[in-house]
């Protein structure tokens, strides 16, 4: 078979890291025989700096056109100064819109050979953390109504968080078939006690939750799962939340299993197809250096291959490549436990990969 992939390398390290997916993906083509054909398109900072604006019409083409989309990462200090709707960022959120990606999917798991790397207690983390994150991704406060004005008090400026019950069923929908593949096992997370949008969303997924009377639903307040995931991650098998609550627990999760550096995502539609990226950001202060773990990168790769292309075995050899070098103690710097040494470079973690393929 023949995928088209639209290769969004973006800012900071994101070139080398995708570069490292790309390797990949190539020598699994050719080891299961298909051909992945990469069109490159331009967001985030490289765009601004080439074209003036953040997300180019062209990019959208590309990305509509492509049967999935691999990003790096996008951002950096040299364009922060800029407006709100000039910034980098802004790339994403049209790129999540634009696509009708709803539905982030951020698994969060600690591999047994890195569990030295896990900054809670040997007990907590001997129970084990094997979670996945489904963060609602083009709605609430990411994409309400948003201004400044004046008031008595001065300028104000505001951001407004609202869900309709149609978009809370469909990411709702998408983590009960996700929870009914694995454990079964639901937690909801909102600000109920508070919000209004938080009150139609538990109403919303409770009424989901009568078709799948398998799956056990827990509501948990945010500030409450924000103490739990340290507490006892192990409690966790499916979370669902919204958009602003999901970018913020999905980053603390990921500090769980060791480093930002390991995590992957999956921004999928209703349809095939879908944009995958590392959770992490460009990290301009080691961008250039070969330094940057590349296995966020390798495992979105792997979800592409999954979620996208329905090829399970091909991205079940990745995610065992992965494992399996980290069994053996490949690190990069990120991950490195002290007295271990010397840490891998990109380049380096990802010919083993490659090796272990
Ligand atoms: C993420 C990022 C983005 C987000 C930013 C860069 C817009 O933090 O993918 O988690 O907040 O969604
Ligand atoms: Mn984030």
């Amino acid at each position: 078979m023949t995928y088209n992939i639209a290769l969004i390398k973006g800012d900071g390290i994101g070139p080398e890291i995708t570069a490292a997916a790309v390797r990949v993906l190539g020598l699994i083509g050719k080891k299961y025989g298909h051909d992945f054909n990469f069109h490159e398109a331009a967001a985030g900072g490289r765009a601004i700096d080439e074209h003036g604006i953040p997300l180019p019409p062209q990019t959208i083409d590309i990305c509509k056109k492509s049967d999935a989309v691999l990003l790096g990462a996008v951002g950096g200090p040299k364009w922060d100064t800029l407006p709100g709707h000039l910034r980098p960022e802004r790339a994403l959120l049209g790129l999540r819109k634009e696509l009708g990606l709803f539905a982030n999917l951020r698994p969060a798991a600690l591999y047994p050979s890195l569990s030295a790397a896990c900054p809670l207690r040997a007990d907590i983390a001997a129970a084990g953390i094997d979670m996945v994150i489904v963060r609602e991704l083009t709605g609430g406060m990411y994409y309400g109504d948003r201004g400044r004005r004046m008031s008595e008090g001065g300028e104000e400026a505001y951001d407004t968080e609202c869900y309709s019950a149609s978009e809370i069923e469909r990411i709702g929908r998408t983590a009960f078939e996700l929870a009914s593949k694995r454990q079964n096992r639901l937690v909801s997370i909102d600000k109920a006690n508070v919000l209004e949008s938080s009150r139609l969303w538990r109403e919303v997924i409770h009424a989901l939750s009568a078709q799948y009377p398998q799956v056990e639903l827990t509501d948990m307040l945010v500030d409450n799962a924000a103490m739990q995931l340290i507490r006892n991650p192990a409690q966790f098998d499916v979370i669902v939340t919204g958009n602003m609550f999901g970018d913020i627990l999905s980053d603390e999760a990921s500090m769980l299993t060791g480093s930002i550096g390991l995590l992957p995502s999956a921004s999928v539609g209703a349809g095939r197809g879908g944009l995958f990226e590392p959770i992490h950001g460009s990290a301009p202060d080691i961008a250039g250096q070969n330094k940057a773990n590349p296995i966020a990168t390798i495992l979105s790769a792997a979800m592409m291959l999954r979620y996208a292309f329905g090829l399970d075995r091909e991205a079940g050899a990745v995610e065992d490549a992965v494992s399996g070098v980290l069994l053996e103690g490949a690190r990069t710097a990120d991950i490195l436990g002290a007295g271990s040494g010397p840490a891998l470079t990109t380049d380096a973690m990802t010919d083993a990969i490659l090796a272990k393929i």
